[in-house]
């Protein structure tokens, strides 16, 4: 439970009383009450340079007998200058995960004026909500106990009570609920987390949310000549599916906007097999269409007036004697032919066939989100989202709603040169292109199934996944991108409807 107070939050009866700071030199003057009621043992933390408000510093004070919050933990976010959405959010992560190792606790969150002056109230408690739903997330996931533990409730202590807090609340609670569900569904492995499981995750969101949902199933693949999907999903003795998640907020809109996601629930590479070492985190392949379903989840929870739908391509790619190989030549459902130089680039394979259908079947805005590339990892990092568009105008849109979140996504060219590159000898196309500019490529080769709908393509193979842990999260899943696509569904402009 979430609720907002304007109460004194030294006198509430909570286990901890979270303060949020940000750096200072001198201690700040809105701390002084809370420092009085704890007969200076705050200030004094400034004084010893213990702490001073530094980003992610995190600083706890126990079993405190002068005030009614019996634990009280310091949070600094760092230069006030400095502060995005983000590093919010990581602040706030950062202390939270170093309580919540027990069950049942009660948890008060204070910020300091400078905070409330540099990023405004509304955005502090939306902040709140999201982060407390995102600490409770474990890579864990497979371990007998946990080891982290849900609050019991979290009052949130303000001055005065913005007009929109429980919409904000909502929103974060939301927010966050997505970004968890996504981090539990890829960090949990490949022998559970198969299609037909991704397929239930997927019928159990739209019986909460009251979303429509379609399954089509091997035959009803090859009735729509997906024969580009089947060839990944052939090798595997798990069958396929495509689902379709569908939000309708605004039936008066004509516009549908369509989340595309990979949805390859484990790469081992097929017959061009991976390495041990990269195959590991590969049960995380799927980590797009996890990431489209839950952000349609939550326009769905947040009632947004968009039609939005989750388009999931969901298979395994694997190796036995049914196994598609390199030379093959496949007919996607559009009718191009595609040589296959490399079983390893499954994922553009699916994604040209789920591609097609979405807009064969509605969406007049397409985002795709796909662990595509280890090349995209290559040239921007582990935290860093490229960004393929299409069309300037979605593309913007987007960059925009990722600068309101924090996000890192950025933009990456695809000059029609590179196009050269995915000739093929004997078919339209091949599947790979030479070593260098790999992301590129694979986003080339996604343009040719798209035409003139507008699409952005989202390559989340770094920051899909994290290879260690930090302050602010374990390592696994991140949930990466989902905050950016909600918001941008947030901020959809209203159509007119000019067109009929
Ligand atoms: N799923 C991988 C991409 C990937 C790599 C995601 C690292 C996360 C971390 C994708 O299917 C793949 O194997 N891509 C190949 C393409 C190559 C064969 C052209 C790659 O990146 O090596
Ligand atoms: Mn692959
Ligand atoms: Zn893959």
């Amino acid at each position: 439970m979430i609720n907002t107070t304007t109460q004194s939050a030294t006198s509430l009866n909570v286990d901890w009383l979270v303060i949020v700071a940000s750096a200072s030199q001198a201690f700040p003057r809105d701390l002084q009450n809370l420092d009085r009621a704890v007969n200076g043992k705050v200030s004094g933390l400034w004084a010893d340079d213990e702490f001073a408000g530094d980003y992610c510093q995190t600083l706890a004070l126990r079993q405190l007998s002068d005030i009614t919050p019996i634990n009280l933990l310091l949070i600094g976010s760092g230069q006030t200058q400095e502060l995005t959405p983000e590093r919010l959010r990581r602040a706030l992560l950062s202390g939270l995960r170093k309580i919540n190792s027990r069950a049942g606790l009660r948890v008060a969150i204070a910020y300091a004026e400078s905070l409330v002056e540099s990023r405004s109230l509304p955005e502090l408690i939306e902040s709140s909500a999201d982060c407390v739903s995102v600490a409770a997330v474990d890579a864990g996931v497979h371990k007998q106990k946990p080891t982290r533990f849900p609050f019991d409730s979290v009052t949130i202590a303000t001055k005065t009570i913005p007009s929109d807090a429980s919409q904000r609340v909502a929103a974060g609670k939301a927010i966050g609920a997505a970004v968890a569900a996504v981090r539990n569904m890829v960090n949990r492995s490949a022998i559970e987390m198969t299609p037909q499981q991704m397929v239930r995750e997927a019928t159990a969101l739209a019986n909460t949310c009251d979303l429509e949902i379609e399954v089509l199933d091997t035959e009803g693949l090859a009735h729509e000549n997906m024969t580009a999907m089947l060839a990944v999903a052939q090798g595997s003795d798990l069958p396929p599916s495509l689902v379709r998640l569908a939000w309708r907020g605004n039936p008066n809109s004509s516009d549908e906007i369509g989340f595309v996601g990979k949805g390859v629930t484990f790469d081992s590479g097929g017959l061009s097999i991976k390495p041990t070492d990269s195959m590991i985190p590969m049960k995380s392949d799927m980590a797009g269409a996890a990431t489209a379903m839950a952000a349609v989840g939550a326009a769905a929870t947040l009632k947004l007036p968009v039609n939005v739908t989750a388009w999931m391509g969901l298979v395994e790619n694997m190796i036995s004697g049914r196994c598609y190989r390199p030379g093959d030549v496949i007919t996607a459902r559009k009718g191009t032919t595609i040589e296959v130089q490399n079983t390893d680039a499954e994922g553009r394979l699916v994604l040209a066939d789920v591609l097609s259908y979405a807009i064969d079947n509605g969406a007049t805005h397409v985002i795709d989100l796909a662990t595509l590339t280890g090349a995209c990892v290559v040239a921007l990092g582990e935290e860093i989202t490229g960004l393929f568009g299409g069309c300037d105008e979605l593309s913007n849109r987007l960059q925009e709603a990722a600068k309101q979140t924090g996000e890192y996504v950025w933009p990456m060219p695809m000059h029609a040169h590179f196009d050269e590159l995915l000739k093929s000898d004997v078919a339209d196309c091949r599947n790979i292109g030479p070593r260098w500019g790999g992301a590129v490529t694979a986003a080339c080769f996604l343009r040719k199934f798209v035409g003139t709908t507008p699409w952005v393509h989202l390559d989340i193979a770094g920051p899909s996944w994290a290879d260690s842990a930090v302050d602010w999260r374990d390592s696994g899943g991140t949930g990466a991108v989902v905050r950016t696509l909600v918001e941008l569904l947030r901020r959809w402009p209203p159509t007119s409807n000019s067109a009929d």
